[in-house]
């Protein structure tokens, strides 16, 4: 176990973007009663993932993680669940088929509700206002009410988490997920579009496949793996209060475990080794991940990983990398070689999202040509390296909204007020989504194909 840590360890630490709780009995009376509920995910799978990461950090694999910015309370419903792990699934289907690649599955959900923000407070037509800071904490409408924090909120966000991690479990292992409906993930999608058809293409073979492997005794009846899937969960442990509450002693290892999702990640606002954030998560056993920014030096990241992971374990930490489309070249690969020398395991990871943000017509947008340029650089810089390029993170929903411009069915920017519906940043619409998919395919059987056939081999 980590020494001196405590599930409460963190709160002796320096802490940034704490949210003010007007309240600190009604918080502590909340926390208290979370702790009392059961736990959402149970150590075994988070054991799970963290070895099918392993086989990413090794070489073998490609981590799939995407979701929403942030989860709205609003829009929690079964239709947007459908939806979105209808997305991920196309996109997941595609990897796996096109890159001949299995894929680790992990959404940015069930628990994506706390964001970090750069001002406490928002100022609007000359009326200053506490930020909004997910919902989970308060509320986005711009009056005094909703934007202050209330601790009743993490309630909403547990029973929402709840709920949305029960109907992801019952898709991905009731049958929905099942490779005989590859057709059927199509229905709902916007036609006509040249990805939809791309999809057509891809589904045809798969059911050719399958039609083969029925033929021959292999069916989803006899091989849980053609109609099930693993998916896992993920947010930003932000609300350490509430991630506090969660955690809980493994009854088989003794070990402790976050049990508010599989993974948690650090963001990179809130990574300063001796912070609390850092501090909470070195003391639990789920796979972690890390944001690195531009101002993440190397020194600063072996430091991190030396308090993250000290046993260097495989599959205990995804490098979530977020440069900017043109930044990449200048800081991974210095990242990269510090990481080589020390012969730390890590999964790398691009997310495309988080430095290639523009505000135009006075929407926060992202181009999807920066986004596709973000992971092609970052394919390039560990192919040059002989490091793998172990996954991409993106910010995405099953709907089809207007927040990205750009696209195969391009979203102009004098579109970006039709579908505007995030409460946070922008994310790709399923199309879009589906489209890096497939580009994301090509750049992963390049890699297959040039530098670790010996790897392939091994994954089966
Ligand atoms: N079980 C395998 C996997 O998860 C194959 C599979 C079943 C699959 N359903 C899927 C792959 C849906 C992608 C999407 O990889
Ligand atoms: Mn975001």
């Amino acid at each position: 176990m980590a020494k001196d840590w405590t599930p409460s360890s963190w709160r002796d630490k320096p802490i940034l973007q704490v949210p003010d709780y007007p309240d600190p009995m009604a918080l502590a009376d909340t926390e208290a009663r979370l702790a009392t509920f059961p736990p959402l995910v149970f150590a075994g799978e988070a054991r799970k993932l963290k070895r099918q990461l392993a086989e990413v950090a090794e070489g073998r694999g490609f981590l799939l993680q995407g979701g929403d910015c942030a989860e709205s309370f609003a829009e929690h419903g079964a239709d947007n669940i459908r939806d979105f792990f209808r997305a991920f699934l196309q996109m997941a289907v595609v990897l796996t088929f096109a890159a001949a690649s299995p894929v680790v599955k992990v959404g940015r959900i069930a628990g994506q509700f706390a964001k970090p923000r750069s001002s406490g407070s928002e100022t609007v037509n000359g009326k200053t206002l506490p930020s909004y800071r997910g919902d989970i904490i308060n509320g986005i409408d711009f009056d005094e009410a909703s934007r202050i924090p209330n601790p009743e909120r993490q309630l909403e966000a547990y029973r929402q988490s709840a709920a949305t991690l029960n109907l992801l479990r019952a898709f991905a292992q009731g049958g929905y997920a099942n490779l005989e409906n590859v057709h059927q993930w199509m229905l709902g999608f916007v036609g006509g579009s040249p990805e939809a058809e791309r999809y057509g293409q891809i589904a045809d073979r798969i059911s050719e496949t399958m039609g083969f492997m029925r033929a021959i005794g292999i069916s989803g009846e006899s091989h849980p793996a053609l109609r099930e899937t693993d998916f896992f969960t993920s947010h930003e442990a932000l609300l350490l209060g509430y991630e506090q509450a969660l955690t809980r002693v493994d009854s088989t290892s003794g070990d402790w475990y976050a049990t508010s999702g599989h993974m948690i990640w650090i963001g990179d606002r809130t990574r300063q080794a001796d912070h609390a954030h850092v501090e909470y998560c070195r003391g639990i056993r789920n796979p972690l991940g890390l944001k690195c920014g531009p101002s993440m030096e190397a020194d600063d990241l072996l430091r991190l990983i030396d308090a993250l992971n000290p046993a260097n374990e495989a599959g205990r930490l995804t490098l979530i990398t977020r440069f900017g489309h043109e930044k990449v070249e200048e800081h991974l690969p210095r990242l990269i070689r510090a990481v080589e020398r020390e012969g730390r395991k890590v999964v790398w990871s691009c997310d495309p999202m988080h430095g290639n943000t523009i505000t135009v017509n006075s929407y926060k947008t992202r181009p999807f040509d920066r986004i596709l340029a973000e992971v092609q650089r970052f394919f390039e810089v560990h192919r040059a390296e002989g490091t793998h390029a172990g996954g991409i993170h993106i910010e995405m929903t099953g709907k089809d909204v207007t927040e990205c411009t750009g696209g195969g069915r391009p979203v102009l920017a004098e579109d970006l007020s039709d579908r505007y519906h995030t409460h946070c940043d922008p994310r790709l619409n399923a199309n879009q989504a589906l489209e890096l998919a497939f580009l994301v395919s090509e750049l992963v059987k390049r890699d297959h194909e040039t530098v670790q056939p010996e790897a392939l081999r091994a994954a089966g």
